[in-house]
């Protein structure tokens, strides 16, 4: 398994409340699985994945990365893990506005202490891979809102992650974009076994994942095979 999640609980500390965010979390994924997770506003889907993300480790419970847990590990040995191990894909893409796409891309490999002549064929080769070569001396705002995801998707690729992380990949996009994103995410998963946890409200785009989960209230509702429909879109 590649990630397991047993009897986990969190809570915010909110001055003198006690807020439990998840509720007995019981969850395994295995490689190259595509696992789709939807939930009203609030039900704890960020949360959730924050803690799969190794941004938060304040859980009670365990969760297994490879069948290692990392809740006592150092600052240090969890930042190297998020940067080696997971890609992050978010809503609003949080490109660095004033950096070039060059830049923005080729951050993480800086991070984990790669030259910058190093990145640049790893970085040009990951914006091949999302459709957008060329353009890496742009700038964020020279480009749209579905080209400047395929700029995080790329630089959340450049580290061949274990697996990606995508919050709301699609919610700031058209229906049109929204499904040339999926495609990519689809791609990736199938064509490179890339293992994916994507968090939507669309049930449209939740039906690229192999995998549907519910949550309700910090407590998973449903875990099922994601049938039918979804064929249409394979
Ligand atoms: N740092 C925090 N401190 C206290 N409460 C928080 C914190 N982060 C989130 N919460 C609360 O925990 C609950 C779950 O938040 P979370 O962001 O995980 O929800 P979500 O399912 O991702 O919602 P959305 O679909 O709106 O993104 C919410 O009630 C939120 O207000
Ligand atoms: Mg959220």
């Amino acid at each position: 398994m590649l990630i397991e999640l047993k009897a986990v609980n969190k809570y915010y500390q909110n001055g003198a409340q006690n807020f439990q965010v998840l509720r007995d979390i019981n969850l395994a994924i295995d490689r190259g699985e595509f696992l789709s997770i939807m939930g009203p506003s609030g039900a704890g889907k960020t949360s959730l994945i924050n803690l799969i993300g190794f941004i938060d480790r304040q859980y009670e419970g365990e969760y297994l990365f490879n069948g290692t847990s990392y809740q006592k590990a150092s600052d240090n040995t969890l930042a190297r893990i998020r940067n080696r191990s997971v890609g992050f894909v978010f809503q609003n893409f949080k490109l660095i506005g004033n950096n070039t796409i060059l830049e923005n891309v080729e951050l993480p490999l800086l991070y984990g202490g790669m030259t910058k002549r190093a990145a640049k064929p790893i970085v040009e080769q990951a914006l091949t891979r999302v459709g957008l070569p060329n353009s890496s001396q742009k700038i964020p705002s020279e480009l749209s809102g579905g080209q400047q995801q395929r700029v995080a998707i790329a630089r959340a690729l450049v580290h061949q992650p274990k697996f990606i992380i995508a919050d709301e990949p699609t919610g700031a996009l058209d229906t049109k974009t929204s499904a040339e994103i999926m495609q990519i995410f689809r791609d990736l998963n199938r064509n490179e076994g890339t293992t994916i946890v994507l968090v939507t409200h669309d049930p449209q785009v939740s039906l690229y994942g192999d995998r549907l989960i519910k949550i309700l209230d910090g407590a998973i509702t449903a875990d099922e095979p994601v049938v039918g429909v979804q064929h249409a879109l394979r």
